[in-house]
C-alpha cells in the first residue's frame, strides 16, 4: 500500500483517482492548488506524486520541478496527469512520466503501481546539464512560489477587509438611522407646538437644532443608499417622472447654498419636459450632490452654470438627458477624475479638509445614475461652454436613459 499526493483542481478527477487507487488498498492525500500541493508534498511526505498540468497558482510544471528539489521528495515518483501536458517538458522538470487524460479506469492502477515500483522514463534520457539546469530553476521556482504564496495571503486579507468595511458601513448606517427617527419625530412635535407654545428663542434653538439634524440625515441616508448600493441591496423606484422638473428641484434646493457662499448661478433653459422613469427622489438627491459640490468648490463671487440636454442615440432606445454642472473651482487633475467617483475618495489638500464632508456625494450620484440607464462623467476643465459661459472650473455631467416612446395601442 502506497500514500499517494493527487494535486488537481477539478472535483471529477480528484473522485474518480481517490476511487481507483482506494480500491487497490493505496492511501489518497487531495490537494486543489500548487500551493497546497508543495505544502502537503513537505506535511505529510507521500510514496508518489500524481499532479495535473492545468492548476491554479503554481502551474503542475513548477510544482513538479519544486517537488523534485525536495530531499523528501528524492527517489519518488512524479506522474503528470494531463489531456495537453508536453511530456517531454514534464520530463525534463523532473517527473518520471506522463499519464494521459482522459483517465483509462482500467489500466490507471497498473499504471500507478509501475511507476511505484520504481519506473521511470527520465532516467534514461537524463544528463548532468540537464540536472544543473533542473537545480537551477528550482531556486527561481522556490522564490517563485514565495512570491505567490504571499501574494495570495495579501489578497485574502484584502478580500476580507473589504467585507469588514462593507459590513462595517451597513451595521453603522443603521445604528445611526434608528435614533434619528425619534429625534426628528419629536423635534416636528416640538416645532408644531403640539406640546406646548414656544417663545421666540425656544423656537430659534429648535428650527437650529432643525437644520443640523437634516443635515446629519442626509448624511445618514446617503451612507445607507452607498452601503445598499455596495451590496446590490438599493432599492430605485419605477414610475414615470420628468426630468427637467428634477432639475428644478434640485436647482431650488440648493440656491440658499449658492446664495450664502456668494456665488451666482446661471442656467441654460430647461426644456419643457423630459420624459423618463426611475427614482426621481433618488436623481434628485444625486444631482443635490453636484451642485453642492460646485457651491463648495467655486470661490465666493464666482460662477456656477447649469445646463440641461438631450443626447440622441442612434436610435430612440439611446436617448439620454444630461444635466452639466460647470463651476470655477480650481478643477480636477486627469489622475483624479475617475477617483473621485470612489466611495470615500476626496483629494487630498486643505480644500477638502477647509470644507468637509466624508467623499460620498458623486459615488453616489455616479450609482444612482448607472442604475438609471446613464453614468457620470468628470471634465475639467469643461468641454463646452454652459448657459453661454466657459468656465474655468470642472464640469460634471450626469445622464440618465430617456423613457422609451409608448407605442400606440390599436384601436
Ligand atoms: N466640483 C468640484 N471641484 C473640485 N473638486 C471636486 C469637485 N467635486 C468633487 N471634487 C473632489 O472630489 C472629492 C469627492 O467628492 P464627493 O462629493 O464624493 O465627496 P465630498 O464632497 O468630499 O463629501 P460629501 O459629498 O460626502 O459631503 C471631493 O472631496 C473633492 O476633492
Ligand atoms: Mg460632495
Amino acid at each position: 500500500m502506497a500514500r499517494v499526493l493527487h494535486i488537481e483542481d477539478d472535483p471529477v478527477n480528484r473522485l474518480l483517482v481517490r476511487k481507483l487507487l482506494t480500491a487497490a488498498g493505496h492511501e489518497v492525500i487531495d490537494a486543489e492548488s500548487g500551493l497546497e500541493g508543495i505544502r502537503l508534498a513537505e506535511a505529510e511526505r507521500p510514496d508518489a506524486v500524481l499532479v495535473d498540468i492545468n492548476i491554479p497558482d503554481l502551474d503542475g510544471y513548477e510544482v513538479t520541478l519544486r517537488l523534485r528539489g525536495m530531499p523528501s521528495m528524492q527517489g519518488k515518483p512524479i506522474v503528470a496527469i494531463t489531456a495537453e501536458g508536453n511530456r517531454e517538458t514534464s520530463l525534463a522538470m523532473g517527473a518520471d512520466g506522463l499519464i494521459q487524460k482522459p483517465i483509462d479506469a482500467k489500466g490507471f492502477v497498473a499504471l500507478v503501481d509501475k511507476y511505484l515500483a520504481g519506473h521511470s522514463e527520465r532516467s534514461e534520457r537524463d544528463s548532468d546539464s540537464a540536472e544543473i539546469l533542473r537545480a537551477h530553476s528550482q531556486k527561481i521556482v522556490g522564490r517563485l512560489e514565495q512570491t505567490v504564496s504571499e501574494l495570495s495571503q495579501a489578497n485574502q486579507k484584502l478580500e476580507a477587509n473589504a467585507r469588514l468595511r462593507q459590513m462595517f458601513l451597513q451595521n453603522l448606517s443603521h445604528e445611526f438611522a434608528t435614533p434619528m427617527t425619534p429625534v426628528v419625530g419629536y423635534l416636528r412635535l416640538l416645532l408644531d407646538q403640539e406640546a406646548g407654545p414656544l417663545t421666540p428663542l425656544q423656537r430659534k434653538c429648535l428650527e437650529s437644532i432643525h437644520t443640523s439634524t437634516q443635515k446629519l440625515r442626509s448624511l445618514i441616508d446617503t451612507l445607507l443608499d452607498v452601503s445598499h448600493l455596495e451590496t446590490g441591496r438599493l432599492h430605485l423606484y419605477e414610475r414615470d417622472y420628468d426630468f427637467a422638473d428634477v432639475v428644478q428641484r434640485a436647482i431650488a434646493e440648493t440656491a440658499p447654498r449658492f446664495k450664502q457662499a456668494g456665488i451666482s448661478v446661471v442656467c441654460e433653459d430647461v426644456p419643457v419636459e423630459l420624459p423618463a422613469r426611475g427614482d426621481p427622489d433618488k436623481l434628485r438627491r444625486a444631482m443635490v450632490h453636484i451642485l453642492d459640490n460646485a457651491a463648495k468648490f467655486t470661490p465666493r463671487g464666482s460662477e456656477v452654470a447649469v445646463g440641461v440636454r438631450s443626447v440622441n442615440g442612434s436610435d430612440h432606445a439611446e436617448m439620454r438627458y444630461q444635466i452639466i454642472v460647470a463651476d470655477s473651482g480650481p478643477g480636477i487633475s486627469p489622475e483624479e477624475e475617475q477617483r473621485i467617483l470612489e466611495p470615500f475618495y476626496q483629494v487630498d489638500g486643505s480644500r477638502t479638509r477647509v470644507h468637509g464632508g466624508v467623499g460620498l456625494g458623486l459615488a453616489y450620484a455616479r450609482h444612482v445614475a448607472e442604475a438609471l440607464g446613464g453614468g457620470i462623467e468628470v471634465h475639467s476643465p469643461p468641454q463646452t461652454s454652459v448657459a453661454g459661459r466657459n468656465l474655468p472650473g470642472t464640469a460634471i455631467l450626469l445622464s440618465v436613459r430617456a423613457r422609451p416612446a409608448r407605442r400606440e395601442s390599436a384601436p
